[in-house]
């Protein structure tokens, strides 16, 4: 495999209000990476009418994503901020990737069965063939390295396995179109730190998710102070101290859960938190917690209050973006029609 230039690509659907998980597994570590890479961060509008959206709810929920990503620190003059569905190429080259990837990967995909649940003939096509965008996405862009929390795992695995197939079906194609070995990289999954699945506050065993009825399972980038003191002095624990290693949280769901949402909110780890809260019980801990979790979201939920008063500024950034974006994804899907062997 020839190596290619490293590029961040990851995306965020603007679906519902943004919580604690998406910030922790996702944009935070995005902000990080600006540091040391290009960056590519998408709003994949796209994506979220796979299930119903109200256009309303859909183009609020698009520039509240915008906002948060503003607001947490990334540069989106530095890097390239967007929507998904104004570059038109994502969706080309799905359908391509849609003739590349089989059935059977994508009827193993464990978060359509979760989302299809028993309703799998009603689903929409769109959602079925979620990961193959996903993969059009990451790969139009011929990104290398993909910032995600522990769920989109399979999904990653699914991208690769188009890459590569893309890569071994069209080999002499691409070789003869000057693309060397191989046309697309094999894009890699970040899923690192203390917070890739944050649970539910409510059920240390179900995810924290935009989704759940539940309005106390989640903290949302979106909540004050006093909200967020409140839903972590509600959060579920069990009655006995912490421990005071790592491997005493085996089996105790919530108090790990907690223990690991300390631990990326402080970038610390969770054996150094250990080493603090050991032998204490959850009322002093918590305290401490609901300190950090307002220490760490209020100042990007109030930034986000602000940027969202100014919805034209948030448009030009997703228009800039775009227009920046759509240069590369072009590019990327001039050469796979000439390796396809479509005239142009
Ligand atoms: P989405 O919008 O569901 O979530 C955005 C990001 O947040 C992460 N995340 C979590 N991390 C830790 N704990 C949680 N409880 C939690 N909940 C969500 C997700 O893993 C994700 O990184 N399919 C993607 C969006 C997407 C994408 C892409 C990502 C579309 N195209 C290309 C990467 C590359 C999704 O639905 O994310």
């Amino acid at each position: 495999m020839p190596t290619f230039p490293e590029r961040v690509f990851s995306g965020v659907q603007p679906t519902g209000s943004l919580h604690l998980g998406n910030y922790l597994g996702a944009i935070k570590r995005f902000v990080a990476l600006q540091e040391t890479h290009d960056c590519i961060y998408c709003v994949v509008d796209l994506h979220a009418i796979t299930v119903q959206q109200s256009p309303v709810e859909l183009r609020s929920n698009i520039r509240e994503v915008t906002a948060a990503f503003i607001a947490a620190g990334i540069d989106p003059k530095k890097h390239i901020v967007f929507n998904q569905s104004q570059v038109a190429e994502h969706a080309e080259l799905a359908w391509v990737f849609n003739c590349v990837a089989r059935m059977g990967w994508l009827n193993r995909m464990t978060q359509f069965k979760d989302k299809a649940g028993k309703n799998s003939e009603n689903v929409s096509v769109g959602l079925f063939a979620y990961p193959t965008l996903m993969a059009a996405d990451i790969l139009v862009y011929r990104a290398t390295h993909v910032p995600v929390g522990e769920d989109q795992k399979q999904h990653l695995e699914l991208s690769r396995d188009v890459a590569q197939k893309f890569n071994n079906d069209f080999a002499e194609s691409i070789a003869s179109n000057g693309f060397g070995e191989a046309f697309f990289p094999l894009p890699e999954p970040l899923i690192q730190g203390p917070a890739t699945r944050v649970m539910s506050l409510r059920d240390g065993s179900k995810k924290m998710s935009k989704s759940d009825v539940s309005d106390y399972s989640r903290l949302n980038l979106s909540d004050d102070r006093d909200a967020i003191a409140q839903k972590i002095r509600k959060a579920k624990t069990d009655p006995e101290p912490l421990p005071s290693e790592v491997a005493g949280l085996a089996g105790r769901l919530e108090a790990d859960n907690l223990v690991g949402i300390f631990a990326a909110l402080t970038g610390e780890s969770r054996a150094d938190v250990l080493k603090r809260f050991g032998g204490q019980n959850f009322s002093a801990f918590k305290s401490a917690l609901a300190d950090a979790a307002v220490a760490g979201l209020e100042p990007v939920g109030s930034e986000m209050k602000r940027l969202l008063a100014d919805p034209g500024h948030l448009e030009a950034v997703l228009n800039d973006g775009a227009d920046r974006a759509r240069v590369l994804a072009a590019k990327t899907m001039g050469s796979v029609k000439d390796i396809l062997g479509f005239v142009r």
